[in-house]
């Protein structure tokens, strides 16, 4: 057994290097944007968090290190057949975000709902939420979306004449709202307000909880880049606040904010509202643009997978110890499963 503590990060690379050469087909490295370059090196494929569900879904390694945070490893889980395992490199990697909504407190708030419309609601979550409350969602007919289809999916339910109840991120909701020019029509809600004046006279019902990393962006970071030189384009994500999203020239998904600064012109200048590692990136391999983050914003969740813990994961893969794999009750596996796959298909 190697200790890896003694090895340089040089040392480490090759190791890693050496086992993805032994296990070749039967391992398959899923790594979100977010990673930082250690891990994305180390990439079978990089992409948002739909374009992950989808390839760990289609593929046919047996295991499936995913490097991001443990709500995109789970949906590999939750879509990977019985034979296969799933492994995240540090398994401490949580999303904050998905925190806000507990399953018990989107039940609670789930029953007064049906009390006021019965029958009324479809529910989705975002994917970056708590297996429990995807599983909520599969046994109430309602389904997952990303920050890449979630305009799709709302008009999906409003086209049948149903409520919309979404969760867990407010500013993913009321941004998604706004596209659809109902901005006033929906209402925020947890376990602890409800304040139903509102939530009967409104088609979005939306989660209290929102993203530490972009909640950091504010419209004082626009107004200095707008200052600074009036030919910069801002680009940010969804999850930033709605004022901060109304400000910027253009919103999206994280591979849709990538494939825009890649297609941009040559000398074009571009400032970056999301995760810190995604910029760089970005600012590192296009050199031919002026690139900037809005302000710098880590995710430490994401950040959390290191190339010591993928070389652990690798290596415990070798020694056939499968203990640290990504495990979830079957029942919930099931119902959070009718609830990505319903996405899947509608996107
Ligand atoms: P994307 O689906 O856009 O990759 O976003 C995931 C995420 O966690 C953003 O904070
Ligand atoms: Fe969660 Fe925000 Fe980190 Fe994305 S950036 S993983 S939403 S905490």
């Amino acid at each position: 057994m190697i200790d890896i503590s003694k090895l340089s990060d040089k040392e480490v690379d090759e190791k890693i290097w050496e086992i993805k050469e032994e296990l070749k087909e039967d391992l398959f490295i899923p790594v979100h944007h977010y990673q930082r370059d250690e891990i994305v090196q180390f990439a079978d494929y990089t992409g948002d968090s739909l374009e992950l569900s989808r390839v760990s879904a289609g593929t046919g390694a047996k295991f499936i290190v995913f490097c991001g945070v443990y709500f995109m490893a789970e949906i590999a889980r939750t879509l990977a057949s019985d034979d296969k395992y799933v492994f995240i490199p540090n398994r401490s990697a949580g999303c904050p975000l998905a925190d806000f909504a507990f399953g018990e407190d989107v039940e609670y708030v789930w029953e007064i709902l049906q009390d006021i419309h019965p029958g009324g609601y479809i529910p989705i979550t975002y994917a970056n939420s708590l297996a429990d409350v995807k599983a909520f969602c599969g046994r109430n007919e309602g389904l997952v979306c990303t920050s890449s289809n979630v305009q799709k999916i709302f008009k999906w339910i409003l086209d049948r004449e149903k409520r919309v109840f979404f969760m867990p991120d407010k500013n993913l909701g009321m941004n998604t709202a706004s596209d659809l020019g109902m901005e006033n029509d929906y209402c925020i809600v947890d376990r602890y307000n409800q304040d139903d004046l509102n939530i009967k006279e409104r088609r979005i019902v939306i989660w209290n909880g929102f993203c530490i990393v972009h909640k950091v962006f504010t419209l004082d970071h626009v107004d200095f880049w707008r200052k600074k030189d009036k030919e910069i384009k801002i680009i940010v994500h969804p999850e930033c606040d709605p004022e901060v999203l109304k400000a910027s020239d253009y919103s999206g998904s994280t591979s849709r904010i990538k494939t825009m600064i890649e297609q941009a012109p040559e000398n074009s200048k571009w400032v970056i509202g999301t995760e810190y590692n995604l910029v760089n990136r970005l600012r590192m391999n296009n050199e031919d643009k002026f690139i900037e983050p809005l302000s710098k914003s880590v995710c430490v969740n994401m950040s959390k997978n290191t190339r010591r813990d993928l070389l652990a994961a690798l290596t415990s893969i070798q020694d056939r110890d499968y203990s640290r794999q990504v495990v979830l009750a079957q029942d919930v596996t099931r119902d959070a499963r009718k609830a990505i796959e319903k996405m899947l298909e509608i996107s």
